[in-house]
C-alpha cells in the first residue's frame, strides 16, 4: 500500500496564520502539523509516500523533509495548482498510485490512539474496495457523516448534512483498493467546482463496497482546522506528553520503531537537532533507551 498525504487548500479558516504560511507546517506543541499524518501512514506500514500541496510552499516541505531517506521512506511530492478538492489528490497522484492500494489521509488530521496502529495495519490488509474511519462527535455538521449497519458496511454518506443522520464523522483517513484514480477520473466538479472526497466515496457505498471502522473511545482525533481545533490538538499533544514523558507522532522515533532505520541513524538524528531542542534530546534518548519503554506500538 502507498499512501498520500494531503496538504493543499488555501486555509482560510486559519488566516491571517495562514496568510503566508501552509496551513500543515503550523505548529502542534513540539512539531509541523505535517508530521502527524505522516507518523499515521509510517505507523500503517507505508514507505512509499506522496505529498501533495501547493505550488508555493512545495519548497519549504522539501526542504523540511527531504526525499524522506533520513527516515528510512520515500517522499515524492506534487503541486495542486489550485483548490480542485480532496478527490482531485487521487487525479494528481495518479502515476505515483499506479495500480497499488491507497491510504490517502488529509494534513491537519490528527490521530492519537494506543490501538489504532494495529487496526490500520489489520484494515490495510482486508480492504477491499473503500475502507473509511469514523469518529463519534458532538458536532456531525462540520463533516462528513455516515450511518453504517452492524457489520460496519456503509448504508448513506452526507457532507456536511443540516439535519445529520448520525453523529459518526468521517475523519480525513481513506484506504482505496486498487483502481481508485480511474474512478476519481470519472467524477464532475460539484456546485463549487470541486471534485468531493464524498462522491468519490458514495460510488463505493452504491456499489455496497464501502466499509467504515469506528475508531471508538480509545482513539483521539482532531483536525486542526480551526484556531480552537489548532489550539486544542496542541493541548491534548502538551498534555500527553508532559505526563508520560513520550513524544507522539516522533516520525524519527516512527521510523526507528518500525525498524526504517537503524539505532546508529537515530542517534545521527537526535544530534542533528538536540543542540537546544528537547525534542532532539528526546529523539537521542529514544536512542539510547533511556527513556521509552519498549511496549511503543
Ligand atoms: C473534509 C471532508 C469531510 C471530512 C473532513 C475530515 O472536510 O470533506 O467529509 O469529514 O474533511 O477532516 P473539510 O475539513 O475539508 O471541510
Amino acid at each position: 500500500m502507498r499512501g498520500i498525504v494531503l496538504a493543499g487548500g488555501s486555509g482560510t479558516r486559519l488566516r491571517p496564520l495562514t496568510t503566508i504560511h501552509s496551513k500543515h507546517l503550523l505548529p502542534v506543541y513540539d512539531k509541523p502539523m505535517i508530521h502527524y499524518p505522516l507518523a499515521v501512514l509510517m505507523l500503517t506500514g507505508i514507505r512509499e509516500i506522496l505529498l501533495i500541496s501547493n505550488p508555493e510552499h512545495l519548497g519549504t516541505y522539501r526542504t523540511l523533509l527531504g526525499d524522506g531517506r533520513d527516515i528510512g521512506i520515500s517522499l515524492s511530492y506534487a503541486a495542486q495548482e489550485r483548490p480542485g478538492g480532496l478527490a482531485e489528490a487521487l487525479l494528481l497522484g495518479r502515476d505515483f498510485i499506479a495500480d497499488q492500494p491507497i491510504c490517502l489521509i488529509l494534513g491537519d488530521n490528527i490521530f492519537y490512539g494506543h490501538r489504532l496502529p494495529g487496526l490500520l495495519r489489520e484494515e490495510a490488509k482486508r480492504l477491499d474496495g473503500c475502507t473509511l474511519f469514523g469518529y463519534r462527535v458532538s458536532d456531525p455538521r462540520r463533516y462528513g457523516v455516515a450511518t453504517v449497519n452492524a457489520a460496519g458496511d456503509v448504508l448513506s454518506l452526507e457532507e456536511k448534512p443540516e439535519r445529520p443522520r448520525s453523529n459518526l464523522a468521517v475523519t480525513g483517513l481513506y484506504m482505496y483498493g486498487k483502481g481508485v484514480a480511474d474512478r476519481a477520473a470519472r467524477l464532475t466538479p460539484s456546485a463549487r467546482g470541486e471534485l468531493e472526497i464524498t462522491d468519490l466515496n458514495l460510488q463505493y457505498v452504491h456499489e455496497r463496497r464501502a466499509r467504515l471502522v469506528d475508531l471508538g473511545r480509545g482513539t483521539a482525533w482532531f483536525d486542526a482546522g480551526t484556531h480552537d481545533s489548532l489550539l486544542e490538538a496542541a493541548m491534548f499533544v502538551q498534555a500527553l506528553e508532559k505526563r508520560q514523558g513520550i513524544r507522539i507522532s516522533c516520525i524519527e522515533e516512527v521510523a526507528y520503531r518500525m525498524g526504517y532505520i537503524d539505532r546508529d541513524q537515530l542517534h545521527l538524528l537526535g544530534k542533528e537537532l538536540s543542540i537546544g531542542s528537547e525534542y532532539g534530546r528526546y529523539i537521542a534518548d529514544v536512542a539510547d533507551e533511556c527513556t521509552v519503554p519498549a511496549d511503543f506500538s
